[in-house]
């Protein structure tokens, strides 16, 4: 049985928030998230299928339909308004820092105005479990109203699969995967929305940043979910010093926003040495490498869970549950026992009970050393704000106002 869970998306949200210059002002947007669990076996099927083509990337010989990159019917889905034309006709676009190519046509077909003009290329790319083919188009992208785009390619779709509810991709990955889409010319590369933003002087650094909040519940609705700054960071979302590091050297997770990170549980209790791995939008849990995740259930005293395939302790330990220490930088990053624990408010959405908790953190499915031994995403991407520096190569982390924050106090059921 599937649920639909559908938060909000309130474009009010934008006068509420208050970007750190005042040039940034309606430099930020809302994120929309929706939610559609099935249960929790099906919620890590998916991941794992993602994961499966983050890791294809660069390894394949090249295709009718463009390279691989990850799948799109996650649990999880955050989207943006995006529009198109003169004047815009919106279009609900996945945010996506996995994949940078940007494309409508899924759900809503694209409307041609007077802004359109075909390049007469092919654009093509394919997901795993879903893909596009259409054609390539310059045309006036408007993400806000300081954040226009003359002359944007973006992709139109003749045929897609896997983006049910959706219109297409925002795709804030770097540009470097937006190669071997084109067709003919597969040597191109296409100028991402944010490299394009930056070249236009619409902002004057070229980045994009990422803000989420835990989730709590159905009863947020009226509020955004997270929102997208582009060419600076929204301090308001951000405590603390926000920590740089540079994309990894490794491979195959230097092809995306990729770190370094080593992982304590506790202070002192070893998870995982320091190793290669991404920060990723597009993946429900976080993930961590086999020997690193038998390690954090045996440090947790979690038990296996059938009915979730997630990791579960009793209600009554998760007083005895230990930070676990992200390592990025040399910084500490800390990832609260709370932050650890699936959302209570869904536990039964994912096919669990009220007595359990949940964790977030769940295995990889191959030892360290592949080059790609962890993601970070949205269960560690709800707790710190995250940057992404083109111009520098690097990705900045900071704590947030909610990254100690309890929301999933058991309260009586427990
Ligand atoms: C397409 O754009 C025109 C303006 O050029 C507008 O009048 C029309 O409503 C749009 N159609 C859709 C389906 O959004
Ligand atoms: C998409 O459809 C248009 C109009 O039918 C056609 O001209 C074009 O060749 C198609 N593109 C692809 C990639 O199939
Ligand atoms: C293909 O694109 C590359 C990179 O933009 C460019 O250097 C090359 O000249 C193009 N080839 C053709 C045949 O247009
Ligand atoms: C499991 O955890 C206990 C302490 O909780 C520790 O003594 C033991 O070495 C751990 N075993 C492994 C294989 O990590």
């Amino acid at each position: 049985m599937s649920k639909t869970f559908v938060f909000l998306l309130a474009l009010a949200s934008l006068a509420v928030t208050t970007p750190v210059a005042p040039e940034d002002i309606q430099a930020t947007v809302p994120i929309v998230s929706t939610f559609n669990f099935i249960d929790g076996k099906d919620l890590i099927q998916r991941d794992r299928a993602r994961i499966h083509q983050l890791r294809s990337v660069g390894q394949q010989k090249k295709s009718a339909g463009g390279q691989n990159t990850p799948a799109y019917n996650q649990a999880v889905v955050h989207s943006a308004l995006v529009g198109v034309g003169s004047p815009p006709t919106p279009y609900s676009l996945i945010i996506d820092t996995g994949s940078s190519n940007t494309w409508v046509g899924a759900e809503k077909a694209y409307n041609r105005t007077r802004t359109s003009k075909p390049t007469g290329s092919k654009v093509g790319v394919s997901y795993g479990s879903g893909s596009f083919d259409g054609d390539q188009f310059l045309d006036l992208v408007t993400i806000s109203y300081k954040l226009t785009i003359p002359d944007q390619s973006i992709g139109v779709a003749n045929k897609s699969k896997g983006f049910n509810g959706f219109d297409g991709i925002l795709g804030i990955g770097p540009v470097g995967l937006t190669r071997g889409t084109l067709q003919p010319n597969r040597s191109e590369f296409v100028p991402t929305v944010t490299d394009n933003l930056f070249k236009s002087k619409k902002i004057n650094y070229n980045s994009v940043a990422v803000s989420f909040v835990p989730t709590i519940g159905l009863d947020e609705e009226g509020q955004a979910s997270g929102e997208l700054t582009w060419g600076g960071v929204d301090y308001t979302k951000v405590e603390g010093k926000i920590t740089y590091t540079p994309i990894t050297r490794t491979f195959p997770a230097d092809r995306y926003w990729g770190i370094d990170q080593k992982l304590t549980y506790g202070k002192s209790v070893p998870i995982m040495q320091s190793s290669a791995g991404i920060v990723d939008t597009g993946t429900t849990l976080t993930y961590i490498a086999s020997d690193a995740f038998a390690r954090y259930k045996n440090a947790t005293g979690s038990e296996y869970d059938e009915d979730t395939g997630l990791l579960a302790i009793p209600c009554a330990k998760f007083g005895s549950l230990n930070n676990l220490h992200f390592y990025i930088n040399g910084q500490k990053f800390e990832l609260s026992p709370d932050a650890q624990a699936w959302p209570r408010i869904f536990n039964e959405a994912i096919g669990g009970t009220n007595d359990k908790v949940y964790l977030v953190i769940a295995d990889i499915g191959d030892v360290t050393g592949t080059g790609l031994d962890f993601i970070n995403g949205m269960g560690f991407l709800q707790r710190f704000y995250t940057v992404y520096d083109t111009q520098k190569r690097r990705v900045g982390i900071s704590r947030t106002p909610h990254t100690f924050r309890k929301v999933n106090v058991p309260g009586g059921r427990c």
